[in-house]
């Protein structure tokens, strides 16, 4: 039978017995992180299990700070006890001293969840727990800004290394897991079996917008229609929410949204959010919003990364409301390139990622652009 995170009681029970096996079991289930990175991460743990000496700390990143998504504050409010399951495991697993709940500022129900679920748990796992509000900005739910915030109360990322499993919260050990993850773990280790499931977001033009457990395997298509469907016309789909890619219709329905599926075109699921933007809206302007949003959220640290994402903005939202200008789309392309890999983290690659996944896809609108009133738009 499938095991599922949502939809699922969720209570109470001992935490299963187990050791360092558990990280083969992790690699061999080849699960990646849900947090947006994709990282392995058996990879991780193994990385904080050779450096710890009992003095280990775990964060369970529930900063959820990607507007369209939804996803960690249902699976914290429904499952607590199996989040909570997958951080004490965690903590055994790696030695760890300290377990720190990161839970976005503005997400109470989450939040309060996760404490009644901890107020029930033995004193020994209740020990080990403090809790903290991760500030509301996007940059803040990247593992080095929590860090930074956990140590000095500033939640923007530093310059990494020293990465955050060598010398982390206090200078130890650190592991940063988002909140999907570890609850996987949890059901790893309670069924042997490998997560077989993913929790996605259907934002945008969908008849249900919401929080969605689906196969592994299920394609974009089956997700949109377990959403209810497209209210309309989809003129394209963003895959992995502002930090992703959009896709053409016709070339995302079929696509599994298993991490090597999508790796193979070029895509990742991200934080799993899809979003379906209908026909009826201006994409050029939708673009220009959400760069502005983007550039609003850097943490203005890395020059290239504060005026690069301003620039690349401003001339968007030129184009979305004077119409094209040749000029601008060639700056587009060139001050994208000039960016990437410009930042101390992915902030600054993750925009210009969808920046770039923008102009192609949307490259005639791009090219014959009339001017608009922003006004109308996101
Ligand atoms: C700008 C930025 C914002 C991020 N925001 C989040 C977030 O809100 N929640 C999260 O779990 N991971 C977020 N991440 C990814 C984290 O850096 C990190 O990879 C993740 O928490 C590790 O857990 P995972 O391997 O289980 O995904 C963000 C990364 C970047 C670069
Ligand atoms: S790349 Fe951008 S968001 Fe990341 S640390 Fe530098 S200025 Fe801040």
């Amino acid at each position: 039978m499938m095991t599922r995170l949502l939809g699922t009681a969720d209570a109470m029970s001992p935490l299963p017995k187990v050791g360092s096996e558990i990280i083969e079991a992790i690699e061999r289930s080849r699960l990646v992180g849900r947090g947006g990175a994709g990282f392995p991460v058996a990879t991780k743990w193994r990385a904080v299990a050779q450096r710890s000496r009992g003095d280990a700390v775990i964060v369970v990143n529930g900063a959820e700070g990607e507007p369209q998504s939804k996803k960690d504050r249902v699976l914290m409010s429904e499952r607590p006890h199996l989040v909570l399951d997958g951080a004490f495991i965690a903590a055994r697993v790696l030695r760890a001293r300290a377990v720190i709940l990161y839970i976005g500022e503005r997400h109470d129900a989450a939040r309060n969840a996760m404490l009644r679920a901890l107020s029930a748990r033995p004193e020994s796992e209740r020990r080990l727990v403090t809790t903290s509000a991760a500030p509301a900005r996007y940059v803040a739910g990247a593992e080095a800004a929590a860090v930074h915030f956990l140590n000095e109360g500033i939640a923007t990322p530093t310059n990494v290394p020293p990465y955050p499993f060598e010398r982390g919260v206090g200078a130890a050990p650190t592991l940063v897991q988002n909140v999907e993850t570890l609850a996987h773990i949890a059901s790893l280790a309670r069924t042997g079996q490998a997560p077989q499931t993913t929790l996605v977001t259907l934002a945008g033009a969908v008849k249900r917008p919401g929080v969605l457990e689906v196969e592994a395997h299920a394609t974009i298509g089956d997700s949109v229609l377990r959403a209810g469907g497209a209210i309309e016309a989809p003129r394209a789909i963003l895959v992995g929410g502002y930090f992703g890619s959009w896709v053409e219709p016709e070339h995302a329905w079929n696509l599994p949204l298993d991490a090597d599926s999508l790796r193979r075109h070029g895509l990742g699921l991200g934080c799993g959010v899809i979003g379906v933007l209908p026909a009826s809206r201006c994409p050029v302007c939708d673009t220009a919003g959400i760069m502005r949003y983007l550039a609003g959220e850097s943490s203005a640290q890395c020059g290239p990364c504060f005026f690069g994402l301003r620039a690349l903005a401003d001339a968007c939202t030129r184009v979305a409301e004077r119409g094209t200008n040749p000029e601008d789309i060639k700056r587009l392309q060139r001050w994208a390139g000039e960016v990437r890999g410009r930042g101390a983290c992915r902030h600054p690659d993750g925009a210009v990622m969808f920046l770039s996944s923008s102009l192609h896809v949307f490259a005639q609108e791009f090219a014959a652009h009339r001017a608009h009133n922003m006004s109308r738009s996101a």
